[in-house]
């Protein structure tokens, strides 16, 4: 391991790990992302390499109202441990009953808190990246979750962004609070809300945070743009982070977390997969989906998203592409692939950016949300929400 990497510790005292930690040796977690991370997609990450996989977002609410999809949602996948659960959630009192609900019924062993979904219909309400410039609410919400999970020998950790817009950051005095609260660590994903997927992140507030948060001793794990191994040593190098958590890198390339961990042995070959090695990974994709929804249609229109990540920078027939891209069934994906030729990986095009870029724009608030920061506001909608 690279001197500048440490392993990362996860206080975990559920009665479930050995020594009542979980010490990840190569310190990099899977970003929850709606839609993707499901427990068929974190168990092709998890076999590539060590880590900590989160799962899709949930609602509090929905947990506590046990709907059924969300009780999927939550399902870790064979073999899956630690489990780890991200809540997203606007009313402590909400929170803390469903974090009671994973701890008395034995359902997580980490729970993640997000603070850092940028979507107008969340931050309109005063949700998502919204919610930490209401610090008092901020606060209630921690301290309820926290509360709630110790009691069941659960960490809690959050995850934010740098704030509202350039004018209106947040992270650092909220990163504070929770880590006096008592958090676990904090991931910071480097941009504003107004940002969405702008450009580049900006590393240096990790930085900012990594000093701010030292007296205290919680962790930060720094978050954006990394898509490469490489990428993930110079994040910590440049930022002093104690970890990475790593989104759009790993679409189309789970393997991604191969090459973390090569890049964290400090060795310099690059895990890049043939284009049949890749047909495989994708076929075994398409197959753990339909375990997991125990349903072909919702596999297939699940993993159609996946097709052109997977075959980015690869020479593929145009027919081919678009097919795979409304595929129906496993058989037909089968026959399709069957028809493309070997190939080296295309490094350049593999290691560009991909998944969500969008410009930024202004970021919709509920009137008068900016007025008094120390307002203890109530958000009574956290309902019907899709990430960050
Ligand atoms: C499709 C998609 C869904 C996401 N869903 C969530 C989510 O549910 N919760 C969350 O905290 N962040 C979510 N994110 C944000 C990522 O976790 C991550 O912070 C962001 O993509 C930046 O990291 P990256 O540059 O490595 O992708 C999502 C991102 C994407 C692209």
């Amino acid at each position: 391991m690279l001197t500048q990497v440490k392993p990362l510790r996860l206080p975990i005292s559920n009665g479930n790990f050995k020594n009542n930690e979980v010490v990840l040796d190569t310190p990099v977690v899977l970003a929850p992302m709606a839609g993707i991370t499901n427990a068929a997609f974190r168990r092709l990450c998890r076999e590539q390499g060590a880590g900590l996989f989160v799962s899709e977002m949930v609602t509090a609410r929905a947990l506590i109202e046990r709907r059924e999809e969300t009780f999927r949602l939550i399902k870790p996948g064979v073999g899956e441990t630690p489990r780890s659960i991200q809540l997203y959630a606007v009313d402590p009192v909400v929170l803390g009953k469903a974090v009671d609900l994973l701890g008395s019924e034995n359902l997580a062993d980490h729970i993640d808190l997000n603070f850092g979904c940028p979507v107008p219909k969340v931050t309109r309400r005063g949700g998502g990246a919204a919610l930490p410039y209401k610090r008092r609410l901020f606060s209630a919400i921690v301290e309820a979750a926290i509360t709630a999970a110790s009691k069941y020998g659960i960490p809690v950790t959050v995850k934010m962004r740098v704030g509202i817009d350039s004018d209106h950051q947040t992270f650092l005095e909220s990163a504070k609070s929770a880590a006096d609260l008592g958090v676990a660590w904090v991931a910071l994903h480097a941009r504003t809300a107004a940002q969405l997927y702008e450009g580049k992140s900006d590393w240096s507030k990790i930085t900012e945070l990594v000093e701010h948060l030292a007296p205290t001793g919680v962790p930060v794990l720094g978050n954006g743009d990394i898509w490469s191994g490489l990428d993930a040593i110079n994040m910590i190098s440049q930022t002093g982070c104690a970890g990475v958590v790593v989104g759009r890198g790993c679409l189309g390339r789970p393997w991604l977390f191969a090459d973390l961990v090569a890049a964290f042995n400090g060795e310099q070959s690059r895990v890049n997969p043939n284009l049949f090695e890749v047909r495989k990974v994708m076929l075994r994709h398409g197959q753990l989906l339909v375990e997991y929804f125990e349903n072909e249609d919702r596999a297939m229109r699940n993993i159609r998203k996946h097709m052109a990540w997977y075959l980015k920078g690869f020479s593929v027939p145009r027919e081919i592409r678009s097919s795979l891209g409304m595929v129906s069934s496993l058989d037909e994906m089968e026959k399709l692939l069957s028809g493309v030729s070997d190939q080296p990986y295309p490094q350049a095009v593999g290691d560009a950016p991909r998944g969500r870029s969008s410009h930024g724009r202004p970021v919709s608030l509920p009137d008068g949300w900016l007025n008094d920061p120390d307002e203890f506001a109530t958000i009574t909608i956290d309902d019907a929400i899709s990430g960050g």
